[in-house]
């Protein structure tokens, strides 16, 4: 049904403009409780062998929504309702801004891709946390994806960070510091290490102030060096992080300028994850995202160590019941091999 919807209707308009008709549609349905409510019932997992508890927060399933879809926390309560076990919301700056010039999101239907150039827009963290404030009606696991503004200089990084997360950390159940993202020119500097340790302990001294003590993670790139991506981990582990997102888009494509995100980047998010978890263990969480398109990716992200899987253009091309189906296919999966639990599964096939 959604194939059909997509290839008669939906590809044929801007992307762009249907996604913020999507984003439109789910935060009037977050104003619905009723209808709500009963959408999380039908859909949200709710198998006991779903399941993951990483850093103190427990997650119903362990697929959840990538940054990017919902960046201004808009609809997290809708999206969780069609069975989002998480929803990472952002990437939000400390200053409104409106991102680079249109068009800026491309889909790329042979590949089953999406390159995007978005920018960073988003209305900013004020306006974020207030609707973060808002009650919730259905339970809902909200990460909070924090960036630079794109006016502040590298110099003054950390401070724009810092602001963000005062704002953001008390309302999160997780913070992601976000340097990786092609989109703003410098960003991805931020992962050199010499750079990214005192910006890293200074959002880390917001998160462990708050009465929860918000747990930290970082985001990093599919195109770091191999040498670079040990580095990261390496001092994730130092500081005290509690995990590492991995990765975000790739600029290693012929394509549109921008990132580039879906099955092209499933080998390498894959390999990044594999190392990560050969550097780490599971002294960290590993959340792994790039290219998951179905429950054998999931089942495979798992198996290699990631406690838990995201995903973004696997919706675009798979539609509004993704990851409901996905969850329920991973706990029928789960009951076919005897397991009663996905924590069985995390990290069974990574070398010891
Ligand atoms: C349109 C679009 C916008 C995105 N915006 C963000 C963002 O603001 N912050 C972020 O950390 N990642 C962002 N991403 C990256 C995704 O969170 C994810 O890391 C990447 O798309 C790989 O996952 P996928 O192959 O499942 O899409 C964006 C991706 C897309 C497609």
């Amino acid at each position: 049904m959604y194939r059909l919807l997509f290839t008669l209707v939906l590809r044929r308009l801007d992307a762009e403009a249907v996604h913020h008709l999507t984003v439109r549609a789910l935060a009037v349905l977050s104003a619905l409780p009723l209808l709500k409510r009963l959408l999380h019932r039908a859909l949200a997992p709710r198998d006991e062998a779903l399941r993951v508890s990483a850093f103190g927060v427990h997650f119903p399933g362990p697929l959840g929504l990538a940054a990017g879809f919902d960046k201004d926390a808009a609809c997290a309560e809708a999206l969780s309702a069609f069975g989002f076990g998480h929803v990472e919301v952002g990437t939000i700056t400390a200053h409104a801004q409106p991102g680079n010039p249109r068009p800026r999101l491309f889909r790329v239907v042979g590949k089953r891709a999406v390159i995007n150039r978005m920018g960073f827009n988003n209305a900013g963290a004020e306006a974020a946390a207030r609707r973060l404030r808002r009650t919730r009606g259905v339970p809902v696991v909200v990460g909070v994806n924090i960036g630079k503004t794109k006016v502040v200089p590298e110099a003054e990084a950390a401070a724009d960070y810092v602001a963000s997360a005062k704002e953001l950390a008390p309302l999160a159940d997780y913070l992601v510091v976000n340097v990786s993202s092609p989109n703003t020119p410098g960003l991805r500097n931020l992962q050199a290490v010499e750079l990214l340790r005192p910006l890293l302990t200074s959002v880390k001294e917001v998160a462990d102030s708050t009465p929860r003590r918000t747990p930290l993670l970082v985001k990093i790139a599919p195109d770091l060096a191999d040498e670079d991506v040990d580095a990261v981990a390496d001092l994730a582990l130092e500081l005290g992080l509690d995990g590492i997102i991995a990765t975000n888009t790739t600029i290693r494509h012929g394509g549109e300028t921008g990132g580039l995100s879906g099955r092209p980047l499933k080998g390498r998010s894959l390999e990044v994850l594999r190392r990560l978890r050969a550097r780490v263990g599971d002294r960290l969480t590993l959340v792994s995202v790039g290219g998951v398109e179905d429950v054998d990716d999931v089942w495979e992200r798992l198996l290699a160590g990631a406690t838990l899987v995201q995903g973004y253009t696997g919706m675009i091309y798979g539609g509004p019941l993704w990851a409901a189906t996905i969850h329920r296919q991973l706990a029928r999966r789960l009951k076919r091999h005897g397991l009663t639990s996905v924590r069985d599964l995390i990290g069974r096939t990574a070398p010891r």
